[in-house]
């Protein structure tokens, strides 16, 4: 069999890696990684695939940034000339960025069966980029990974045949309980000068989160109270840092004494602070999935969220932009009353494993696609 395994953006990065961990030990599968270069920044790329050991991927478009149309072109271009050189039996999709999707498309369109592993979750915010992403991609798969049984629900719902569902459990999940065991290089909170439980830590890089300058004020202005209680570290998203500087908020920052900015991180790095903190702030979807298993307090700066497991069975609660709901939840945290949740199921280190076995068990059904394309 041979497939592609697509990636692209940083979380995309995070969920390949134990697929390649399964597909290198497999007999039999030839695999290609194709890079869309949506991500380029060398900590958000290349230190990814260097610490999950990660394979150099054999093509690498470089498509870059640019608007959701020429980005999702150019990587469709890309891929198209890939998939006439590499002629794959089956394209592995993950998560819900434009890469996701623009591969998707170009894989169904020449009727090579599409695998998309993380299938089925839904914010039912249509102004999301990524839950258009997400609701395209899965229509256009034929196998549908998903994380959880609400997932499962969310297909079988918009008519999906339920021949095509696999509940798999949830990937990033195999990386963290992976690298969780190996011991640190050198200490992340040493090199800040943070103390275990004695800080948050804040992600927030979504475009309704920091391309209004109106919102991005609002959460600004609940962090200051947040960091008068306690110390929080940001490690900021290009995209997120260029809207600072775009607004001229950089000096409202800088106002906030117990308020560190720091670059993005190394995976490892940014685990064990994940690991670390009192509670996280974010307004990420992997984050709150990572909380979770951690056991970390995580409090979601969005109005919903397409990973309610994490809310329902984890750690997360979510509360947008309001100051208020936001330091409630913050004060309950600091005063030893934040949630605890317990593990959702199949969140267990084996779902890369499950994926891999799936497709080799179909392997003739993929190799006779034109039956997979009519189901
Ligand atoms: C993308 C995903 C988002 C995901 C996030 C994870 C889409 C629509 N969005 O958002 O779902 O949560 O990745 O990080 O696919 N930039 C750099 N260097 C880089 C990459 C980006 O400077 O290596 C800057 C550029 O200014 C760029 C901006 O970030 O214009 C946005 O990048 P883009 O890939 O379009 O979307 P993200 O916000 O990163």
């Amino acid at each position: 069999m041979k497939l592609i395994l697509v990636a692209g953006a940083r979380p995309n990065f995070i969920k390949i890696a134990p697929i390649c961990d399964e597909l290198k030990q497999k007999k039999g599968i030839d695999y290609y990684i194709f890079h869309t270069g949506q991500h380029y920044d060398e900590n958000m790329s290349k230190t990814f695939f260097d610490q999950l050991g990660i394979p150099e991927p054999d093509k690498n478009i470089n498509a870059g940034s640019n608007s959701h149309a020429v980005q999702t072109a150019e990587i469709m271009i890309g891929f198209e000339k890939v998939l006439n050189d590499y002629k794959p039996d089956i394209v592995i999709v993950v998560g819900d960025v434009n890469s996701t999707l623009a591969c998707a498309l170009v894989a169904a369109k020449q009727n090579i069966p599409v695998a998309h592993v993380e299938a089925g979750l839904r914010s039912y915010n249509w102004r999301m980029p990524e839950e258009i992403n997400r609701v395209l991609t899965d229509r256009l798969s034929q196998f549908l990974f998903t994380t959880c049984e609400d997932a499962n629900e969310n297909l079988k719902r918009e008519g999906i045949n339920p021949e095509k569902i696999y509940f798999v459990g949830n990937v990033m999940i195999d990386t963290l309980l992976k690298f969780k065991r190996i011991p640190m290089e050198h200490d992340i909170l040493q090199d800040l000068n943070l103390n275990s439980k004695n800080y948050a830590l804040l992600t927030m890089h979504r475009p309704v989160n920091v391309d209004s300058i109106d919102n991005l004020f609002d959460i600004i202005d609940a962090l200051y109270e947040v960091q008068k209680q306690v110390k929080v570290v940001y490690p900021v998203h290009p995209r997120a840092r260029k809207k600072i500087i775009e607004f001229g908020l950089e000096k409202k920052f800088e106002e906030m004494d117990n308020f560190t900015m720091i670059d993005p991180l190394c995976y490892l790095d940014f685990l064990h602070l994940m690991d670390n903190a009192r509670f996280v702030l974010t307004d990420s979807g992997g984050i709150q999935e990572e909380t979770t298993i951690l056991g970390i307090p995580c409090i979601t700066l969005r109005e919903e969220t397409e990973r309610p497991i994490t809310v329902t069975e984890g750690t997360n609660v979510v509360v947008g932009r309001d100051k208020n709901k936001i330091l409630t939840e913050v004060s309950k945290i600091l005063n030893g009353k934040g949630k605890t949740g317990r593990i959702p199921p199949k969140w267990d280190g084996m779902t890369a494993q499950r994926i891999v076995d799936i497709l080799i068990q179909k392997q003739n059904l993929i190799n006779k696609s034109k039956e997979l394309m009519i189901l």
